[in-house]
């Protein structure tokens, strides 16, 4: 039976915060080898994610090839099973997938293949979750009893759903403030706020996301341009801002629309810190789906 890192729900919160100590720890440089064979499949556009499995798996030593729906025998016709079952037959012992699908479930009950999501759909980007974690403990901030706040388009953002559910697990508290068609449909145990004065009383750390132009049409009545005017990051905000604010972006960002290009600019802004915790987090993460962590 192999484990997979599809999201947060078959864990448990020491294996978190063992994921997000070694993040924050290890060198890429000197890991110890794991002898095995990776596919990375990744069916939508990706910088981060994809690269950083792929430098993550050098690192420790894991052969990767990499394929794609549309390059694979799933243009003809073929199912999940099939695909997987020959990826075992070849000795594939992990995957990484990203996919706008929300299909997680088919993915699950896979044996003796990992899997780990790289991106799916609008449901979860475990990885990219742990990274943000590991940047707020970075900066003292996981263990505050203040919110992190997501600003952007939360509502078609998996950035947000497995940074909801991870947070949840360590008791961090989540809160959001964007235009009212960007509200996640489960507001549970999201603290909503209105106004950035609300957002700067409330935290001391803010994740903004990426406000994807072909969803400004879901604005409604209104456009581009107010959504700008009332929910950009600019410098003046971070000027105000406590000394103690810090401000993460899981990227890529829009500069000019959610952020400003002197916000973006801002020592507040620490997407730098962020990047910097890419391939600890996937090889942090190869090493939890391969059990070869809690050797450690
Ligand atoms: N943050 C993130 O997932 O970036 P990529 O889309 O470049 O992988």
């Amino acid at each position: 039976m192999s484990k997979h890192l599809l999201d947060f729900k078959d864990i448990e919160k020491k294996d978190i915060e063992k994921l997000i100590d070694i993040t924050g720890k290890l060198n890429p440089e000197k890991t110890d080898e794991i002898s095995s064979i990776s596919l990375l499949k990744f069916d939508e556009p990706s910088t981060r994610t994809r690269l950083s499995f792929s430098v993550a798996a050098y690192r420790l030593g894991i052969k990767t090839f990499e394929s794609s729906d549309i390059t694979s025998a799933k243009m003809k016709g073929e199912n999940l099973k099939h695909e997987i079952e020959t990826y075992k037959s070849m000795g594939i012992e992990s995957l990484v997938i990203r996919t706008k699908e929300d299909n997680i479930e088919e993915y699950r009950k896979f044996e003796d293949i990992s899997v780990i999501s790289g991106g799916f759909g609008t449901s979860s980007h475990p990885t990219q979750a742990i990274l943000d974690a590991t940047t707020l403990d970075k900066f003292n901030k996981l263990d505050k009893d203040t919110p992190v706040v997501y600003i952007g388009d939360v509502k078609h953002s998996r950035v947000f759903e497995s940074g909801r559910e991870l947070f949840s697990l360590l008791g961090k508290k989540v809160g959001v403030f964007t235009h009212e068609s960007f509200l996640p449909d489960d507001l549970s145990n999201i603290e909503v706020l209105n106004s950035w004065d609300e957002v700067l009383e409330a935290t001391e750390a803010i994740e903004l996301l990426r406000v994807q132009k072909e969803r400004i049409k879901d604005l409604g009545d209104s456009d581009l341009d107010e959504y700008i005017k009332k929910y950009q990051l600019t410098d003046e905000i971070l000027d105000k801002a406590s000394e103690n604010l810090i401000t993460l972006h899981p990227m890529p960002m829009n500069v000019g629309i959610e952020i400003s290009e002197k916000a973006s600019l801002h020592n507040k802004f620490k997407y730098k810190d962020q990047l910097s915790f890419g391939v600890p987090s996937r090889i942090a993460s190869y090493m939890y789906v391969m059990e070869k962590i809690w050797l450690k």
